[in-house]
């Protein structure tokens, strides 16, 4: 696994710079400018001193690009004040697992941009119901260590906004996520297989999760993000494998949803895994109308296919809710469904105050093991 940090660097600019535009790059929003995004790259990459790519001001139409490693430096910064637009026409890059990736690299730093996916032309085809590629991930970074993204706008991916896969040490700060609350499968921030993920001070407003965490993700903090529209911050889907890592020490703090379909969700299939959760914190959010503001879901069987037993293995413990306050929009604003076979436990609920039309919510158990203190609403329901 390695190192990867989306930086907030500023500006200062390093030795060596190569501006796109003075390698080709059109800033027309109509001139493929693949190319020259590959030549600034390859370019900075092979420097052995800290190297800077340029993106001015303007809009550089990109087909996929993959900025590989390895590098001949670990001081790679991208520097842009223009927008990336992907292909108007979807089918160019909807079956390209991702439109932008940076793969094998350590030590990179994106500083500003906005990445324009213009997803809605798929999001109409899936819901039509047509037959219509998967879509691509906007930017996901996989197996890098060391990076840092800093003030990046991502808007109407096709699916993923951003994937960050096998990697160590990203920071992403500063980020903007828009898309329809309608689009779908256009999760915010996707963390898996990675460790040492930091996600500060964004917004993240889509279709679907506002965070997903999935199997393999240690050592995640999130702190002062806005959420919805949206499905909320969510660990899981974990158990779909047999063989699955865990999740483990994540934290997210201060966090605001509002209107999201969930809050602060834990969720795994119903059927054997060796999967878990453990040592999570979720401290200081304010749920506004929120569905479902804290649940944990060991049921999760969609369409009933392939979960036979309906009994999740996937073990949950240790999960504490801190000051978590605001509104329901619905009655049962705690759920905590849990497995028979494997109940979860430690679960620790400490002010908890949540509301449905102005009335105390409620709250509802099974297979749910832990204590509560300080003052609680609705009712503790853990045994
Ligand atoms: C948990 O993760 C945080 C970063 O999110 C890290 O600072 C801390 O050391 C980790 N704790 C353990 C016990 O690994
Ligand atoms: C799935 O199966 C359960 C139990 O057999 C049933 O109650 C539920 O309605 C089914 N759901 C769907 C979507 O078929």
């Amino acid at each position: 696994m390695n190192n990867l940090i989306l930086f907030i660097t500023s500006s200062l600019g390093s030795p060596v710079s190569y501006n796109v535009v003075s390698l080709g790059a059109k800033l027309d929003a109509k001139t493929d400018s693949t190319q020259a995004f590959l030549d600034a790259w390859t370019k900075a990459c092979g420097s052995t001193e800290a190297a800077t790519v340029y993106v001015p001001q303007g809009r550089f139409l990109l087909g996929k690009v993959e900025f590989k490693g390895q590098c001949k430096n670990n001081d790679i910064t991208l520097r842009i004040d223009g927008t990336l637009v992907a292909p108007a026409d979807y089918n160019v890059i909807g079956n390209a697992d991702n439109w932008l990736v940076f793969e094998h690299v350590n030590g990179v730093s994106i500083n500003g941009g906005t990445l324009d996916g213009q997803g809605a032309g798929l999001w109409t085809c899936i819901k039509t119901g047509e037959r219509c590629p998967s879509g691509a991930t906007t930017l996901e970074f996989t197996n890098s260590n060391n990076i840092m993204r800093n003030g990046l706008t991502s808007l109407n991916s096709q699916k993923f906004h951003i994937v960050i896969n096998e990697c160590n040490n990203v920071k992403a700060q500063g980020v903007k996520i828009s898309a329809s609350g309608d689009s779908p499968n256009t999760d915010g921030i996707h963390v898996q297989s990675s460790s040492s993920v930091t996600i500060l001070n964004s917004r993240i407003g889509t279709g679907d999760d506002c965070v997903s965490i999935g199997p393999g993700t240690t050592n995640l903090w999130i702190e002062n993000v806005a959420c919805g529209p949206g499905h909320g911050i969510s660990i899981g889907s974990l158990g779909k494998e047999q063989e699955e890592a865990g999740v483990q020490n994540v934290t997210a703090k201060t966090v605001t949803f509002s209107g999201t379909q969930n809050g602060v969700r834990i969720k795994s299939w119903g059927r054997p895994s060796s999967g878990f959760a453990r040592n999570i914190l979720f401290q200081h959010a304010t749920m506004n109308n929120v569905q479902n503001p804290i649940v944990i879901d060991q049921n999760y069987c969609p369409d009933n296919k392939s979960c036979p037993g309906r009994a999740s293995r996937v073990k949950i413990n240790d999960v504490t809710y801190q000051d978590i306050h605001g509104t329901s929009a619905t009655k049962v604003a705690v759920k905590f469904d849990c497995s028979l076979e494997n109940p979860c436990s430690g679960i620790s609920l400490e002010d908890v105050k949540l509301t449905y039309k102005n009335e105390p919510a409620e709250a509802s158990c099974s297979h749910a093991d832990g204590s509560s203190s300080g003052f609680i609403q609705p009712n503790n329901c853990l045994v």
